[in-house]
């Protein structure tokens, strides 16, 4: 595509994006037709289906996984999914997956600062860079961390046999087209594709970047709130689900599967995207962040950030989650007698920290937008020097912390990086300085 291409098809992406209609709540059964009369009514599988559409269910979980986890979409489509010609391996670019064995896991901290600038004419999948993960996804345990940063919209269409992407833009807008309809996620914003389901990115600005979480486990639920509540954090009804839109289009279309790990390419005669009409529970999300109900103390000291969990990918073992999500959003600081930035940690479960924008409180320095950090199982972490004189002389009035948006994907595994992240150019060198200021106070 030339750029002057891409730049219509931005403008287009703008134009669709902001008529975009949704549909509230989050794991609820959602229903949705793109033309009156194209969801069967009464069964889900007639003998035939309204408008000479095909019905297919997509199944997210097992048939029989109890009802609360039982996750399926009932699809309505120009052509069943079955009607495609073989897959063949394509090349997998900068994408990688667990089991990740390309390097030994380290227990050093690690710091990036934002992935270089993409070749011209890089759509969001070939943009698509793995900085390592855990778990193994043919076992559908563990997850990976990707960063993205493309420059030209998708033509081609995507899906993740794998896990589900939950994907964080930090700069420029995604236009998403799903199988179940339309989604635009902005900075600010996350978007949940599940497990399985097709989807096309398109771009509403020059570039996009960002990061994403692939989730090879549980589907990703809201946390149980306990004595907080019905109410507070991340809140069902800011999820917002597409409604159906399908594509009636013929002419060659690549589509790409990612499966066990590796890329596979197949050329379609049709759009995948053709679903007329769907109901279920296996669909795409996007949320704003900022609409995260922040708790936090109204008395003294940090409270553990999983208080601030939007999203928790839930393991066998009661609390112990595969990977949660995590936001650290605007909110307002009280404590009393309290080191109020986060405080100096060790932890079993391990932690990648990415910021979508503005600066991050228990670093002043040196994590920025489109960088990461990971402090993998049982490393010391914590503020750096500056933020802790800071902090530790400061007048504890109440103080409003809204220069930042930064988001954690914290995981029961460590994270082992792979080669590219391991030796890569944006790697920063000499992270561990950012502790070596921090002086002897001891007086017995
Ligand atoms: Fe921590």
């Amino acid at each position: 595509m030339t750029s002057d291409g891409a730049e219509h098809a931005n403008e287009q992406a703008r134009k669709i994006a902001e008529g975009l209609e949704y549909a509230s709540g989050f794991g609820n059964e959602h229903s949705s037709e793109a033309l009156p009369g194209a969801l069967p009514q009464g069964r889900n599988s007639p003998q035939r289906a309204p408008l000479g559409l095909y019905a297919e269910q997509l199944s997210g979980s097992a048939f029989t996984e109890p009802r609360a986890h039982n996750r399926r979409t009932w699809l309505y489509r120009i052509r069943p999914s079955a009607a495609h010609p073989p897959f063949t391996r394509t090349d997998n670019g900068a994408i990688r997956t667990a089991p990740f064995t390309e390097t030994v896991p380290d227990p050093n901290r690690l710091r990036w600062n934002p992935l270089p600038d993409p070749a011209p004419g890089t759509d969001w999948l070939a943009g698509l860079w793995t900085l390592g993960g855990n778990g193994d996804a043919t076992q559908r345990t563990g997850m990976a961390v990707h960063l993205y940063h493309a420059n030209a919209p998708m033509e081609r269409v995507f899906s993740d046999a794998d896990g589900e992407l939950l994907i964080v833009p930090e700069r420029g807008g995604l236009l998403l087209r799903t199988e179940l309809g339309v989604l635009a996620a902005r900075p600010g914003e996350v978007a949940l594709i599940p497990r399985g389901v097709r989807f096309r990115v398109e771009l509403l600005d020059d570039t996009a970047r960002g990061y994403v979480c692939e989730n090879y486990g549980r589907p990703f639920q809201l946390p149980d709130l306990g004595p907080i509540g019905a109410n507070g954090l991340a809140n069902p009804r800011d999820f917002r689900a597409p409604v159906a839109a399908y594509e009636d289009a013929e002419g060659e279309i690549e589509v790409v599967n990612k499966f066990c790990g590796n890329l596979w390419t197949a050329t379609y005669h049709h759009s995948p995207l053709d679903v007329v009409a769907w109901h279920g529970n296996h669909v795409p999300y996007v949320y704003d962040l900022r609409t995260f109900n922040v708790l936090g103390t109204i008395s003294y000291d940090h409270p553990d950030p999983s208080i601030f969990t939007v999203l928790t990918s839930p393991s066998d073992t009661p609390g112990l989650a595969g990977v949660d999500f995590v936001v650290f959003a605007p909110r307002w600081l009280v404590g009393e007698d309290t080191f109020r930035p986060p405080y100096f940690h060790r932890n079993v479960m391990s932690e990648y920290m990415g910021l979508i924008e503005g600066a991050y409180d228990a670093k002043a320095e040196g994590f920025v937008p489109g960088g990461g950090s990971l402090h993998n199982m049982m490393s010391a972490h914590g503020p750096d020097r500056e933020t802790f004189d800071k902090a530790s002389a400061a007048e504890l009035k109440p103080q409003k912390v809204d220069d930042g948006l930064a988001f954690m994907f914290e995981t029961r595994w460590p994270v082992t990086a792979t080669a590219q992240a391991a030796n890569a150019d944006h790697l920063q060198r000499g992270y561990d300085d950012v502790w070596q200021g921090l002086e002897r106070h001891f007086r017995p």
